[in-house]
């Protein structure tokens, strides 16, 4: 079956152009001009979409969210059927996921237990990072083993001693291996030694409120563990990825090694570049808990948000991706009533992020193609899965959003689609909207209904990052 999107402009990282898109089965097959001979000859017999005054932008990529992650004492609330339905109709087609290696497992069985939990769920195609969350002379040969299967990226811990923490020869190590094998290291870069030294400290004061949680992951303890980070793949000689950077102080860090040509890239969240620490997690009575997520909401006294937004430009944050992990506020959030510590660490936004950051674009953040750049086209290149996703091109994987540029709305719990019992998004007006998205050439959400089924979304290998130098 053939397509046609015409009327619509469509963004790359590039630029924006008015193009029509012809979609011959699962694959973009050409851009063509506007009213050439050769549109008005692929329109016939096609079917047609008319997407004028749209934009017409590459599906999402996520490349961070944790469908079903067992943490905290409970599990992340979206499996991966509600979780990557709740991306589609956010105008995400993509998502890498995190499998997980716990202590004493070897990773090969981690990994066909997360493989086994998406296959057949899936409503748009996923990959897998591996957490290495216990380095063994065993973990790190299957690492290469992995990544000749297309697992490509290993996330370590600095934080959480006792459940995912490395220390740092085990980092180092990890990342000596993935110097050997191509594999790009993740890091969750935050000193968790220190942070429950002072955790503690807060509890035995009588300090449990969300709040606290932010108080304790202190930006310093965010910078110094991505210094550290950076000091460790230097020597190592391993690419290497910030997650979840949050603290302007971390990004200078990050910036410094840019700025020395080394192969450190870092990635930010919608949450960091909206919500602030007074006015979210500092929310009364438990209602903070809904923003408690690590690394945490900073203050908003000290311009992190700015910053984050000028990085973004600078690209010395190349990606956005949403750190997806949802809890529900009802026996989830709430096992950390009387401690903080207890509460479960994560935010649900897997269906917010290309809306989000396109506020980005309205407000005059970044223009049009960088916010493609950053919700598709670079987490594509950076995981290994460009030019099949990321772009609109002949040849990669007709995964479309048809986008209102102008539409006004408000996010909600009841018109969200993830599954949770709040929104961290509540009462929040953004304008524009997905309106319709293609998943390699099937149309899966149009006009406010679903139209995919389960199972549609396919398992992608993925190649090494495609940035090193
Ligand atoms: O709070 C967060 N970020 N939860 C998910 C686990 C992680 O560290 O990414
Ligand atoms: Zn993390
Ligand atoms: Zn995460």
């Amino acid at each position: 079956m053939t397509t046609l999107i015409k009327g619509g402009t469509v963004v790359a990282s590039t630029g924006a152009a008015l193009a029509e898109v012809l979609i011959d089965g699962e694959q973009v097959a050409a851009l063509l001009q506007p009213g050439s001979a050769i549109a008005t000859a692929a329109e016939a017999g096609a079917q047609v979409i008319d997407a004028s005054g749209k934009l017409v932008v590459p599906g999402g990529v996520d490349v961070h969210t944790h469908m079903e992650l067992p943490f905290g004492g409970t599990e992340a609330s979206d499996d991966f059927e509600s979780g990557t339905r709740a991306a589609a109709w956010g105008g995400t087609t993509t998502i890498v996921d995190f499998a997980v290696q716990r202590y004493g497992e070897a990773v090969r069985d981690s990994l066909d237990v997360w493989m086994a939990k998406a296959e057949g769920n899936c409503a748009v195609d996923y990959g897998f990072h591996m957490i290495i969350g216990d380095v063994t002379n065993d973990s790190l040969k299957e690492m290469d083993l992995l990544v000749d299967e297309g697992i490509t990226s290993f996330k370590l811990f600095m934080a959480y001693p006792g459940v995912f923490y490395s220390d740092d020869g085990q980092i180092l190590r990890t990342m000596q291996q993935a110097a050997g094998n191509g594999g790009l290291i993740m890091m969750h870069a935050e000193n968790g030694l220190a942070i429950d030294v002072l955790a503690e400290q807060a509890f035995e004061r009588g300090d449990t409120s969300p709040v606290n949680h932010g108080y304790v992951r202190r930006k310093e303890l965010e910078s110094e563990a991505t210094h550290r980070a950076i000091q460790l793949a230097k020597v190592g000689a391993a690419p290497l990825y910030i997650v979840h950077l949050s603290a302007r102080e971390a990004l200078e860090q990050v910036a410094i090694a840019r700025d020395r040509d080394m192969n450190v890239f870092a990635e930010t969240c919608p949450q960091y570049l909206y919500f602030s620490l007074e006015e979210h997690l500092d929310r009364s009575g438990f209602d903070g808990a809904a923003y408690v997520c690590s690394t945490p909401l900073r203050s908003h006294h000290e311009h992190h948000q700015q910053e984050l937004w000028r990085g973004l430009r600078s690209n010395d944050l190349a990606v956005v991706s949403t750190d997806h992990c949802p809890f529900c506020m009802k026996e989830q959030k709430e096992l950390g009533l009387d401690d903080f510590r207890a509460i479960p660490n994560g935010i649900g936004g897997v269906e917010h992020r290309m809306d989000m950051i396109y506020q980005g674009v309205r407000t005059g953040e970044i223009g049009l193609a960088r916010w493609v750049e950053l919700c598709a086209t670079t987490p594509a290149r950076m995981m290994g899965l460009y030019p099949r996703k990321g772009i609109i091109a002949a040849g990669s994987d007709a995964d479309i959003v048809i986008y209102d540029p102008d539409k006004v709305w408000t996010i909600s719990v009841d018109n969200h689609h993830m599954n949770m019992d709040h929104s961290a998004y509540e009462g929040v007006e953004v304008t524009g909207h997905v309106d319709t998205v293609l998943s390699r050439g099937k149309v899966i959400v149009d006009n406010g209904q679903y139209l995919g089924r389960k199972g549609d979304g396919r398992y992608l290998p993925r190649s090494l990052c495609q940035y090193l130098q």
